[in-house]
């Protein structure tokens, strides 16, 4: 495919693109999506090929309203209830509806279906041109760190694939993923909307979901979003041979730096955490020292990530 960089003004073009069957990026207000037809066969093996993702871990369909949500899965009151916060970075796993119009393989064989609306404007405007679900993982190669501005999903897929450039992501994170078992909400992932802040809302209690559980999201390897150089955690006094990936108010010190939050904001540190780590790993820097990150709020999501990041490959 030609190098091809569709400004935002050029939705239509966009929703063209997905609508003849290929594969298009585009901003969400977590991180960039990469997108197709979710009902189309070819065009969703195109982003398993393009990710080079493993078959077995299915991916998230995004909807331009609850009328197109309602075509795809069954809602329970309670799932009812948690759809309050869409549009929104909350993805619900939910019974598939046996009339879904979707492609087998986006499920990966499991007989749920991951699915959010997206809040971010220029996402959902795409979702209305277009006129049809999207299939869209974050735009990275499978394992890799989630981009969270346009330049990042062209440099990952060397210009294949062309992205609807809707500047840095507001939240820097992925969807906060829930499914409902036994009228008990699991959270799968944990993401851009905190979960004390659905408990305080719904005012009800969310489990979180082990590692090995039955009931997991297939896709939470242990290895993940990682960068090249490697990465050790916790880190209040960085080596130095490392770079430093600090949060809050740090001394001065001789290392490369990026500072998360220098106010020590949790919003603002996920927001920077995918772009800073981008950009620490240039190549040239092997070892990446970070920061201790406060484990509440948006901390459980960050923490997430970088034990993620951390973990040898
Ligand atoms: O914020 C987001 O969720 C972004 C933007 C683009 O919307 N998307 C995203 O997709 O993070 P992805 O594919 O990188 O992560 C989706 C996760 C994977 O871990 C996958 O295993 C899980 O959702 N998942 C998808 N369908 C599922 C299902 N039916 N049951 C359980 N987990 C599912
Ligand atoms: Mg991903």
């Amino acid at each position: 495919m030609k190098n091809k960089q569709i400004h935002p003004k050029n939705i239509s073009e966009a929703a063209l693109i997905l609508r003849s069957g290929k594969l298009c990026s585009f901003p969400t207000e977590t991180v960039y999506g990469l997108g197709a037809d979710a009902n189309d066969d070819n065009a969703v093996l195109a982003i398993y090929q393009t990710k080079n993702r493993p078959n077995f871990n299915p991916l998230i369909i995004h909807c331009a309203d609850m009328e197109m949500a309602k075509t795809l899965v069954d809602f329970s009151p309670l799932a009812l209830e948690l759809a309050q916060f869409w549009p929104g970075p909350l993805t619900l796993v939910l019974p598939k509806k046996k009339t879904a119009p979707i492609s087998d393989l986006v499920s990966a064989g499991l007989n749920t279906l991951a699915i959010r609306i997206p809040a971010n404007k220029i996402a959902h405007e795409l979702l209305k041109a277009t006129g049809r679900p999207l299939a869209a993982p974050s735009a990275n190669p499978s394992g890799k760190l989630s981009p969270t501005n346009a330049q990042m999903v062209i440099k990952s897929f060397e210009n294949k694939v062309p992205v609807l450039d809707g500047g840095a992501c507001e939240a820097g994170l992925e969807s906060t993923i829930l499914t409902i078992n036994d009228n008990e909400i699991i959270q799968l992932r944990a993401g851009a909307i905190a979960r004390e802040d659905i408990e305080e809302k719904i005012a009800k209690i969310i489990k979180i979901a082990k590692q090995d559980d039955k009931i997991s999201a297939p896709g939470m390897m242990k290895s993940h979003y990682a960068p090249s150089a490697s990465l050790r955690l916790n880190v209040n006094n960085p080596n130095p041979d490392e770079a430093y990936l600090a949060f809050g108010k740090t001394q001065n010190l001789p290392n490369p730096i990026k500072n998360l939050s220098p106010l020590g904001d949790l919003k603002e540190a996920a927001k920077n955490l995918f772009s800073y780590l981008n950009e620490l790993d240039d190549g040239k820097i092997k070892k990446i020292a970070v920061a201790p990150i406060p484990n509440q709020g948006l901390g459980e999501a960050i923490n997430d990530r970088l034990k993620r990041a951390s973990t040898p490959r």
